[in-house]
């Protein structure tokens, strides 16, 4: 069944805060636009069939993880908890979780309301005796969790490698705010991507179907049609990066000559050459993924990876 507590009325007004987010982004030296803006109606259609890319590991990885240790993760997250479940998305792996460890109650939330509302419905039609109450907000900010499921513990799923795009200073203050929004006798499983061979990294970035490259320019289509943008976009090209220092990929658009243009009324330069950096996907070590989860409040319990260590789906409890 499917609760709708809260606003999930599409808003069609620019969001201020987006326009001061790009603004800002492009006012800085050097330029960087944060990727929760990546994920309009089409941004997210994009990401879903990245996911689906035979170079896109992180996906196709973690579903056979949560598949192959299902019975492992029902055991010890035990029965009746809420699953709360951060950036849902399209929320196709969810099944596998709802499926394996039964919960009482399930609330995505996601900061893309259209895309929410109908793969909440379409849950809700799969898992009939089950209260789907999605929420509509960005994680990073203040969130409160629906009344509903007020006297359950709570199971935070955050699959995907999310964590991954954020800077370790602010993985570990969204890590806190998830164990303070859960409580204490809380339980997360969450999705972390591995450190590999470089050429692997890359290509999951750069896909030979050029669908990350699109992923990445639809922002500039999305300034362009929301904040009366005029940027040329055949005049900026996607690339993708190994930072071996701060073990992450990072996303960039790259100008392939020099440009001015204007958004939301404020006048823009690049030089050729210089780069708007769109994302980064920092990637972890076993111990690394360890240290960041005790920083964040949560006592690692269990891991687990695939044969060749892509990727880790870890479970935490409060600490
Ligand atoms: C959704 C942040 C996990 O970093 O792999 C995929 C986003 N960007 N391809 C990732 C993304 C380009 C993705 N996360």
């Amino acid at each position: 069944m499917l609760l709708t507590e809260d606003a999930l009325a599409p808003t069609r007004a620019v969001d201020p805060a987006f326009r001061r987010d790009i603004v800002e982004g492009l006012s800085r030296n050097p330029k960087a636009t944060p990727p929760i803006w990546f994920y309009d109606r089409h941004g997210s259609e994009l990401f879903e069939a990245i996911t689906d890319l035979p170079e896109y590991y992180p996906t196709i990885t973690e579903t056979a993880l949560l598949q192959a240790h299902g019975a492992d993760i029902a055991t010890a997250v035990g029965h009746g908890r809420a699953v709360v479940e951060f950036g849902a998305g399209s929320a196709r792996k969810t099944p596998h979780l709802l499926r394996a460890i039964a919960p009482a109650a399930y609330v995505p939330i996601d900061i893309s309301g259209d895309f929410l509302r109908a793969s909440s419905a379409e849950l809700a039609g799969v898992f009939p005796g089950l209260p789907v109450i999605p929420l509509v907000g960005d994680f990073n900010g203040q969130l409160s969790l629906p009344s509903a499921i007020d006297a359950m513990a709570r199971l935070g799923f955050f699959p995907g490698s999310t964590i991954g795009n954020m800077e370790p200073d602010a993985a570990v203050d969204l890590l806190r705010a998830m164990r303070r929004l859960l409580g204490s006798d809380a339980m997360l499983l969450i999705g972390m991507d591995r450190i590999k061979d470089r050429e692997r990294l890359i290509a999951a970035y750069d896909d030979a179907a050029g669908v990350t490259a699109a992923f990445n320019l639809n922002l500039i289509a999305r300034i362009n049609r929301e904040l009366e943008g005029d940027i040329p976009m055949d005049a900026l090209v996607h690339r993708a990066i190994w930072n071996d220092a701060k073990a992450r990929i990072e996303m960039h658009l790259e100008a392939t000559r020099s440009l001015h243009f204007h958004v939301a009324g404020e006048p823009f330069r690049m030089q050729e050459g210089e780069t708007i950096h769109t994302e980064s996907s920092h990637k972890y070590g076993s111990r690394d993924a360890r240290l960041l989860l005790r920083a964040g409040g949560w006592e690692p319990m269990e891991a687990w990876t695939d044969a060749d260590s892509l990727f880790s789906l870890m479970l935490a409890q409060a600490g």
